[in-house]
């Protein structure tokens, strides 16, 4: 256990190119590589600027494996805000990844049952080379809403308010915001070998302090990356380190 290595760089677009380094470096390692990578608005800058290596002919994707971060429950099948749909756009089209090397989160039947045998058949694959994560405004990653403790594990979660207040602006308005969800467990982000996390914006610079710099504790789950196994780097724009 380390602690984070923390990079600040002047905006978005330099945490982009700064994301998909690590990124890419991490795909051409020798051997198969399993990613997770997270939705949401923060990394699909990175995502791009990695479509535009794989353009020029720099990196292949095609081998990579893919476990899912995150899933809202209680969609239909072709629901237009279903995450994997997200993960579909930005990651694996661009990428050319397969959909069949996609380790998906169950959503349907009995979950909770699903989510210990998900956790069971991830655990004999071995641990995830790269956990890509965004942080949420009330110190969240994936859906490991506040409280959450390392120990959690995949599960189905309600959201809190402040994620469904945060997440409307993908979706039209808060009542468009499904109300629960499916996430992998702290303990499995926590247990891969790298994780690297994007943060940016103003709006992300009171949690990024807390999460680095206040108590280490379930009440902002990020705070446990302080405690994660492998090496953590946190890619923070200007704006969300500074606040301005
Ligand atoms: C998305 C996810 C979430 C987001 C977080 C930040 O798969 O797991 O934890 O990473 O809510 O979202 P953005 O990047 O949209 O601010």
């Amino acid at each position: 256990m380390a602690d984070p290595h923390l990079v600040v760089v002047d905006d978005a677009a330099s945490l982009a190119r700064a994301g998909a380094d690590v990124v890419a470096d991490v795909i051409r390692a020798d051997g198969p590589v399993t990613i997770v990578p997270a939705t949401g608005e923060t990394p699909v800058g990175m995502y791009a600027e990695l479509a535009a290596v794989r353009a020029r002919g720099d990196l292949e994707a095609g081998a990579v494996s893919i476990v899912q971060l995150d899933e809202y429950l209680g969609l239909e099948p072709g629901d237009r805000r279903a995450l994997f749909g997200w993960m579909d756009r930005t990651v694996l089209q661009p990428l050319a990844i397969d959909d069949s090397r996609v380790m998906r989160l169950p959503t349907d039947g009995d979950v909770d049952a699903a989510c210990a045998a998900f956790d069971r058949d991830l655990g004999a694959r071995g641990a995830i080379d790269l956990a890509i994560l965004g942080l949420g405004t009330n110190g969240h990653l994936g859906f490991n809403e506040p409280p959450s403790d390392a120990a959690s594990v995949t599960r189905a979660v309600d959201l809190t308010p402040d994620t469904i207040a945060a997440n409307a602006r993908y979706w039209g308005g808060e009542d468009d915001v499904p109300t629960r969800a499916v996430t992998l467990g702290l303990h499995t982000l926590l247990g891969a070998r790298s994780i690297l996390l994007l943060v940016s914006g103003a709006s992300k610079h009171a949690i990024v302090r807390r999460a680095l710099e206040g108590p280490v504790g379930e009440d902002v789950p990020a705070s446990f990356l302080r405690t994660a196994q492998g090496a953590v780097t946190v890619l923070v724009d200007r704006a969300a380190w500074e606040g301005a």
